[in-house]
């Protein structure tokens, strides 16, 4: 077996290398404290793999990524959300008798108990979709006992439940009534009659809203170990709950770096368009290293090429807004910003390509979700991905709590000195 070797003060220490099934290779430094007494400090875990896992793969040199061995553009143009679901959380696509059964506790389970309507009468109406949605799935456990018996139903209940939890919080937000999911709509229709419809009139979903949000769910759903899911990983290495795990992974992508940016992409381009569009400035803002402004929707731990999940969107922005009769002048703007962006050396120099963030909320707004809505709609497109991974980690014979080191540099020791004495 290839070793790596690592000299400590003269000292060679040789540790074995593992590789992946797409020739990615890892220093396997689990004995590296017990034989060297050092650790590796590595901020961010850039360059750190926290397990070995099945379910995705990206080549961020390449613009690559697969699910369970499959192209993000062939699910994206094939598939349903469903289907995705399934294929991530147990590794293959489902038979059509696979897919009947799972659908069918989709449809089964996508009602909360009435006593969780209760919980949404607390807010104040300024709360964030994203703070109610990771509440709500916190105390959705305490409707359900966690046994591992009940694993794969509280999978079901969670893809299904986690939409009507996301809708309420709209309909809650304003002032109208809930509206019930229906049986006989497919998940994503489903979804946006749960959104839009209203008792007073009829409602039927357009095929192209429901299509294009197939889509959108579809991108979203997995993209290995990110902040997110990292996180769901993290919570459940303590052996806490699915509930728990799930809750922590949408606090988790609420923030602004993570999928919080969709939010803050479309609100910086109203401010550049409401600024008369002058890209160049706000690009010259974000390469000021004395000013915070970054390019929302800009960059990427991984992918330093391109992001596959915003070409596909990219591509499909300008025939869902035809379809959809929407001229949006957001997404001229976006498209001149990605243009200027890309032939600017300090973006080419650091490979800052437009990520899944930049063209999403163009689409969701043309659907006609509101902003502050956004990183709900990831966190319903992701939640198979942390499905998938909290159950590869739950069954990983290598999985333990997760617990990592740290250098300290803190005061060294020192005795305590009475209040009055300093
Ligand atoms: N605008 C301007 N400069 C940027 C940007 C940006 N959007 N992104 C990275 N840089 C610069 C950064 O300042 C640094 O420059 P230097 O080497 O001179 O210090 C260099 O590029 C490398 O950036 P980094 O912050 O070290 O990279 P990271 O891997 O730690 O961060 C990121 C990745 C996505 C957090 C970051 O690119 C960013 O803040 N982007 C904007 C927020 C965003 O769109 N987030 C959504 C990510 S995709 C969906 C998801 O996974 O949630």
């Amino acid at each position: 077996m290839s070793t790596a070797k690592l000299i400590i003060n003269d000292q060679e220490h040789e540790f074995p290398l593992i590789e992946g099934s797409e020739g990615e290779v890892g220093i396997n430094v689990r004995s590296l404290r017990s034989s060297t007494g050092v650790i590796t400090l590595d901020p961010g875990y850039a360059n750190t793999g926290s397990c070995r896992s099945a379910i995705t793969f990206i080549d961020g040199e390449k613009g690559i990524l697969r699910y369970r061995g499959y192209p993000i553009e062939q699910l994206a143009e094939n598939a349903s959300f469903v289907e995705v679901c399934y294929l991530l959380i147990y590794g293959e696509l489902p038979t059509q008798a696979q897919l009947e059964e799972f659908s069918a506790g989709l449809v089964y389970h996508s009602m909360i108990h009435e006593d969780m309507k209760k919980f949404f009468e607390g807010y104040p109406p300024t709360a964030h979709p994203m703070s109610i949605l990771s509440s709500m799935i916190s105390s959705l456990g305490t409707f359900y006992s966690d046994t591992e018996a009940e694993t794969d139903l509280n999978i079901t209940r969670l893809i299904s439940k986690i939409k009507t939890i996301a809708a309420f919080s709209y309909k809650k937000s304003c002032g109208q009534p809930f509206i019930y999911p229906r049986n006989d709509l497919s998940y994503s229709a489903n979804f946006l009659h749960m959104m839009f419809a209203v008792p007073a009139e009829p409602y039927e979903v357009p095929d192209v809203l429901a299509r294009s949000l197939n889509l959108l769910l579809i991108l979203h759903a997995d993209h290995e170990q990110n902040c997110s899911t990292s996180t769901a990983r993290m919570v459940g290495s303590s052996g806490a709950t699915l509930f728990h795990a799930i809750s922590a992974a949408i606090s988790a992508l609420s923030g602004p770096l993570h999928g919080g940016a969709n939010q803050k992409v479309i609100e910086q381009l109203s401010m550049i368009q409401a600024d008369g569009g002058d890209y160049q400035k706000y690009v010259d803002k974000a390469k000021d290293k004395d000013d915070e402004f970054r390019l929302m929707g800009f960059g990427h731990r991984v992918y330093k090429n391109f992001d596959p999940r915003s070409r596909i969107l990219k591509g499909s922005a300008d025939e869902v807004l035809d379809a959809l009769g929407v001229d949006d002048p957001l997404l001229e703007i976006a498209k001149n910003l990605e243009e200027v962006a890309l032939k600017d050396e300090y973006f080419v120099e650091r490979k800052l390509y437009p990520n899944v963030d930049f063209y999403s909320g163009i689409l969701y707004r043309a659907m006609g979700i509101p902003t502050d809505m956004f990183t709900v709609m990831f966190a319903l497109g992701r939640l198979p991905g942390w499905l998938a991974h909290w159950r590869e980690m739950c069954a990983d014979p290598d999985n333990r709590i997760n617990r990592p080191r740290q250098i300290y540099t803190g005061a060294e020791e020192r005795a305590y000195v009475a209040v009055g004495d300093r």
